[in-house]
């Protein structure tokens, strides 16, 4: 009996540690937090003359991406908002001349992967890193002194005319000019199938022998023949593993 009494209170104890240890480590959980990142897009529609940006933020679907790398990372963003001024003083065409991807690129580039308040623009090392990476075709610089801010690309030089929001996570500041870079305008390397300068060579070399054209033709349906079949064995093969 005495050991009984002598062990209840060990074993109350052990019963309220078990019981407050998950009430301690939620207790914290519940605390007011932060009312979430900010909404890009919000913040370019309460600041109005943003509304060409915002149309590419959406199309791009680069507003989604920058939204979900702000409440996940701890380094911020900083975006460059041309107005759209900016956009209709562009070259006629610009905007057309660019493909789907081209564009997203182009939105890319107007985001740096770091906060940057306007005075830590003047430590900022050259050039800066865009969403879109690649420095050198997508060269982004900044040179500031004191509340002057310029950037330069290899295409464009533009200033940061205003502040539009900032917290110690996301700035945006207002620019007076699209910031085209070079390496969109590159022209796209000649990509189409080899297959064409072969084709060219046998009807070069013969054009008029009938026999030689049906012997290489055979060839490539065997080869490609053997690629199904082959094909078509890894495919059953990965089916028995999984
Ligand atoms: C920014 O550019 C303007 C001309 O557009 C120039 O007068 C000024 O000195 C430049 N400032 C910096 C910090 O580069
Ligand atoms: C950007 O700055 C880097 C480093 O100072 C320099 O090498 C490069 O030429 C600059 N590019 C442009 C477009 O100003
Ligand atoms: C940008 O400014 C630099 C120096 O001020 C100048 O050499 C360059 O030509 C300018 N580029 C454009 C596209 O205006």
């Amino acid at each position: 009996m005495e050991q009984i009494f002598s062990t209840f209170p060990l074993v109350f104890f052990f019963l309220f540690f078990i019981y407050s240890t998950p009430t301690l480590s939620q207790s914290p959980a519940p605390a007011p937090g932060p009312p979430g990142p900010p909404d890009i897009i919000a913040i370019l529609q309460k600041a109005r003359q943003y509304t060409t940006f915002i149309r590419l933020l959406k199309t791009t679907q680069v507003a989604d991406q920058l939204n979900t790398q702000l409440s996940k990372s701890n380094q911020g963003l900083t975006i460059f908002a041309p107005t759209d001024a900016a956009f209709t003083s562009l070259k006629p065409g610009t905007l057309n001349s660019l493909t789907d991807q081209q564009k997203v690129e182009l939105i890319q580039f107007h985001v740096v992967s770091l906060f940057f308040s306007i005075s830590q623009f003047q430590t900022a090392s050259n050039p800066l890193r865009t969403q879109v990476g690649n420095d050198e075709q997508f060269p982004l610089n900044v040179t500031a002194t004191g509340n002057q801010v310029n950037i330069t690309t290899d295409m464009v030089n533009a200033t940061v005319a205003n502040t539009v929001y900032t917290d110690n996570l996301l700035a945006v500041y207002q620019v007076d000019k699209v910031l085209l870079p070079h390496g969109l305008f590159v022209p796209p390397p000649p990509a189409p199938a080899p297959v064409k300068p072969e084709k060219q060579a046998t009807s070069n070399s013969s054009p008029s022998d009938d026999t030689a054209r049906v012997d290489t033709s055979g060839g490539i349906h065997l080869s490609q023949h053997a690629i199904r079949a082959m094909s078509s064995l890894i495919f059953v093969l990965a089916a028995f593993c999984f």
